[in-house]
Formats: structure tokens, sequence, C-alpha cells
């Protein structure tokens, strides 16, 4: 194989060739799960006209890549068919809500039905003919209006959508009603905005339930039930959760809204973008998939032939505390583990690492608990720190410290001048622990040209955790990690110099002054998968 090809997945999803980016229309229609992609079938570059990809899977993680579902054919959508949703009306019927590019590169909002119901792969979609439904409203300029949510029904029995836009100032997430799904009536007030953040792209509303890790359908409103609202804007997925006023058709957050600050929530707080959530009614589950892009430069994507990955598809819900969302890799991706090796109640000495062996270290499946210190032994916490990142990037795996660094290096050259560092520090604040998870690609690659930022959460930890867990998912070139069973997530993008199939370590460091248990550790081969 070409050197350049060496970071392709072996069990992400995404099509053998070019380029890809959001994730569209996800939805599981008569035993399959659909989802579709921003596809450019001529190169590895994002270039208009893009089109709709499409890949069917009977188990979420092996794909059948089928012809494009959607490409530009009309003056409603001739220079790019961009992101949209399905929603499925009554009588088991999907229907795809989509934004065009039309003839004057203005962006209108279409409808696309299947041609044939009883096609379980919806290979062929028939565009509406009085496409447009909606052109951008007033205040609304063309380039500043796109991708329609899936599509709920209020108690009134009318449908609502969100469409993202960007009016005057504000990031808005602009709301329409309709009884028949085609005539469609802009509501005067959107149902959320953001001052300052720029456009609201992808925007994604959903119900969550209270007290249970099972889905929602996006029409299920009532008791026991929290809304969640996300916006991609500057390059993040941020996501507020509250109530929503069903008589207003008004999102309401319960504490931080979306304002792109370090204080709002993010599903993922390295690569991750555009993302979209569906309910897949077979398991009762939400199920979020995002894009990942690639952190090199485009002459090497162009090389390689490819660019872009969709994540694995994670699970989301509500966290015991209600405050936030937990995501957590649907359990599907357990049936790709194969070569199993384990560790429990292992002391790791302060300044020391370990190398986990017997296992393929560019395609795995690692997860592993440490004990919390004493709280009288971790760092105080200094509250003028609010910005994570810029943390992660300062206090960096080499920075010792007393209760951490500890954590993983992933994807490393034996010799570990090659290595990507994924790790916790523990602090205290006010008798709480206030953890710190980092994702530090700074050393990742000795290769000149690439994206090597690092990344950085905080984890309030609750009064009752005395360990924290951290799973990721290394798979050649993409490093997805979950920390305190999927509280906060870091997904980020390496390209070493060294063989990544040959030639990958793991190792688990400890470079703190203390020492720390592990307390429990699994790790497994990962499958590749069909359509890789
Ligand atoms: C987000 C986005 C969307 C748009 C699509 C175009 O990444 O810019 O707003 O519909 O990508 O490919």
């Amino acid at each position: 194989i070409v050197k350049n090809q060496q970071g392709k997945p072996s069990f992400h999803l995404r099509p053998p060739h070019n380029w890809i980016n959001d994730p569209n229309g996800p939805v599981y229609y008569k035993g399959f799960y659909h989802l579709f992609y921003q596809y450019n079938p001529k190169g590895a570059v994002f270039k208009k006209p893009i089109v709709w990809g499409h890949s069917v899977s009977r188990d979420l993680t092996n794909w059948i890549h089928l012809n494009n579902a959607l490409v530009p054919t009309d003056p409603f959508d001739i220079n790019s068919c961009y992101s949209g949703s399905t929603t499925i009306l009554p009588g088991n019927k999907p229907v795809v809500l989509y934004t065009g590019l039309d003839a004057n590169n203005q962006q209108v909002q279409n409808l696309a039905k299947p041609k044939n119901l009883s096609d379980p792969f919806l290979k062929e979609w028939i565009k509406y003919s009085g496409n447009p439904l909606m052109t951008p409203p007033k205040g609304v300029t063309p380039d500043n209006f796109r991708d329609p949510t899936t599509a709920w029904k209020g108690k009134d029995g009318n449908w609502r959508v969100a469409v993202g836009g960007l009016r005057g100032n504000l990031g808005v997430a602009i709301l329409y009603r309709s009884k028949d799904f085609v005539h469609w009536i802009l509501h005067d007030d959107p149902l959320y905005f953001g001052m300052n953040t720029g456009i609201w792209e992808c925007p994604d509303f959903y119900p969550v339930s209270v007290n249970s890790r099972h889905g929602l359908d996006n029409s299920v409103n009532g008791k026991n039930i929290k809304y969640v609202l996300k916006a991609s804007f500057q390059s993040h997925d941020y996501y507020a959760i509250g109530s929503y006023d069903s008589n207003k058709d008004k999102f309401v957050p319960e504490s931080k809204g979306l304002t792109g600050s370090t204080s709002d929530w993010r599903y993922d707080y390295g690569k991750f973008y555009a993302s979209k959530t569906f309910y897949d009614s077979v398991k009762k589950r939400r199920i979020l998939w995002g894009w990942i892009n690639e952190s090199d430069s485009s002459s090497d994507d162009i090389k390689k032939g490819w660019a872009g990955i969709q994540s694995i598809p994670r699970q989301v819900y509500l966290s015991d505390a209600g405050r936030q969302l937990v995501q957590w890799p649907i359990e599907e991706t357990e049936k790709l583990r194969e070569k199993h090796v384990t560790y429990s109640n292992k002391k790791l000495k302060g300044k020391s690492l370990f190398e986990v062996t017997g296992i393929t270290a560019s395609q795995v499946d690692i997860q592993l608990s440490f004990n919390l210190p004493k709280i009288e032994e971790a760092e105080v916490f200094d509250p003028k720190w609010d910005d994570p990142q810029t943390l992660c990037s300062t206090k960096t795996a080499s920075a010792s410290g007393r209760a951490g660094p500890f954590g993983l290096l992933v994807m490393a050259s034996q010799d570990l001048t090659e290595q990507t560092a994924v790790f916790f520090r523990v602090f205290k604040d006010n008798h709480k622990f206030i953890v710190l998870m980092c994702s530090d690609q700074s050393r990742s690659s000795l290769r000149e040209g690439i994206d090597k930022t690092t990344y950085g959460a905080f984890i309030h930890m609750d009064h009752e955790d005395d360990m924290i867990s951290l799973r990721s998912l290394v798979d050649h070139s993409v490093v997805e990690s979950f920390g305190a069973d999927g509280r906060a997530c870091i997904t980020a993008r390496v390209y070493p110099h060294f063989h990544v199939k040959k030639e990958a370590h793991l190792y688990v460091f400890n470079n703190g002054s203390n020492d720390v248990v592990i307390k429990t550790l699994d790790a497994w081969n990962m499958k590749k998968t069909k359509g890789n």
C-alpha cells in the first residue's frame, strides 16, 4: 500500500474513495439502518456539486455502499444537495428534507420521497415537483439558510421543523409548521438562537427521558422528558438541555445556552462536527453520528484519495443527575472485539509506564478504570482555569503533577518518539473532584504539515465517585475517547510516520508523582468491518 493509505480506518464508516462530510438523514427502515452523507463523487476535497452518498447496514457496523441517493438534477438543487434529515410519516413512510443549492446558489429546502417503499434499500428517491418548499425568509441571506432537522408533530397534529441559519448577528434554529409536510409556514420567532455565534449549521432537536437510557421518537413530549437542542458552529457541536414549550414553540434551556463559550456543553471536545441523531425504534435508543474530518493537508488527502470519516455511532442519553448527556459507543461495537487482554488491581508507580502487549495496537478497543486518590491528595483547582483545551496544551502529558497525568499512550512508536496521550489530571474544588481529560496530539507524528492541536475537557465528578474510567477506540488514524463512562468525549486524528499496521504500540502511563491503581483494564483487537 501507498504509505499515505495507512491511516484508512478499519471499523469506521466511510465509502472507499473521495471526500465525505456531514452525516445526513439517518433512519431505520425495514431491517436496515441507512446513513447518507455529504459526498464529492469526483475527488478527495470539498467541492461542489456535493451529493448524498448512501450506505446501509443490518447491524450498524458492517456496511454496503449503494449508489448516490440524491444528486443535483433540478433548478432547486442543481448546484448541490446539502445536509438534511429523514422523518418517518404515518404508515412507516420515510421522507427526506434537504437543502438544495439552486440555480442562483441560493439555499432552499426540498422534499424527496422513496420511489418504492417496498425496497428496504431505499435506493431511488423522487424529488417533489413543487420544490422548493422553503426559501430564505426576510432577514436571512441566501447563503445562510440550511440543514433541516427531522420534523416532529405537535399536540395540534401539525408538523414542525427547524432550519439552521443566520439572522443579523443571531445564529438561529428557524421554525416552520405544516399540516401536510408540503406547505410550510414560517413561525415569527425561532425555536432558539445564539448571539454572535455565526450561522447555526445542522441543528438537531429531540426529547430525552429522565431516569432512563431509552430513546424517544422526536414527536414524544410529556412527563419525565427533557429536550436537547444542538447546533454546529465555530467548528464545534454545542448542545443545551432544557424543555420545550410546545404552545409557544420555544426551546427553554435549563442553564447553559448555546453561546460558543467554554462553559457550553459539547458532544465532543475534539474533532466532531455537523452531527445528527435518530431514534432507533428497534432497540429503543437514540443514536448519534458525527463527521470527523482530517488533520493532514488537502494535498495529502488528494494523494490518499479519501478524506473524512463518520464516528462510531454513539448511544446518547441523559446522565443520572440530568445535567448533561452521556455518550457511549453502541453495543454492536462490542461484537467487533476479538482477542482479549485483561488486568486488574495493577499498581502503576509514579513516573512509570507499561506496555499492553498481545493485541494489534492500531485497531483496538481499550477500556480501563483508575482509582481516584484521596481528596486531600488532589491538587487544588484554580478557578481561573476556564478553558480545558488551553490547560491541556500547557499541562501536557510530560508535565508531572501529583495525581496525574495518567492514562494511555496510543498509536505510539516503540521508542515513544511518536505518541498520542489520552489522560487525566485530578483536581479538587471544594471537596469535589474536577478531572481534566486531555487528548494530546502534539507528539502524534514526526510528519510536518499536520494539525496537532491538543484537546481538553473538564469532568465534574459526583460525590460518590471513587474511580474514573477511560475507553478509547483506536482505528489507524482515529482515536475516539470516552471519559468517565461517556461524560466527556474527545476525538482526534493522528498520522504517525511509522508503519501503522506493523509498528504501533499501546502503553498505560502515570506521569504523576503519586502511584495510581488500575482497577480494571480490558483491551481487544477490533475486527475489520464489511465496507472497509
Ligand atoms: C456543515 C455544512 C452544512 C452544509 C454542508 C455542506 O458541515 O456546511 O451546513 O449543509 O456542510 O456540505
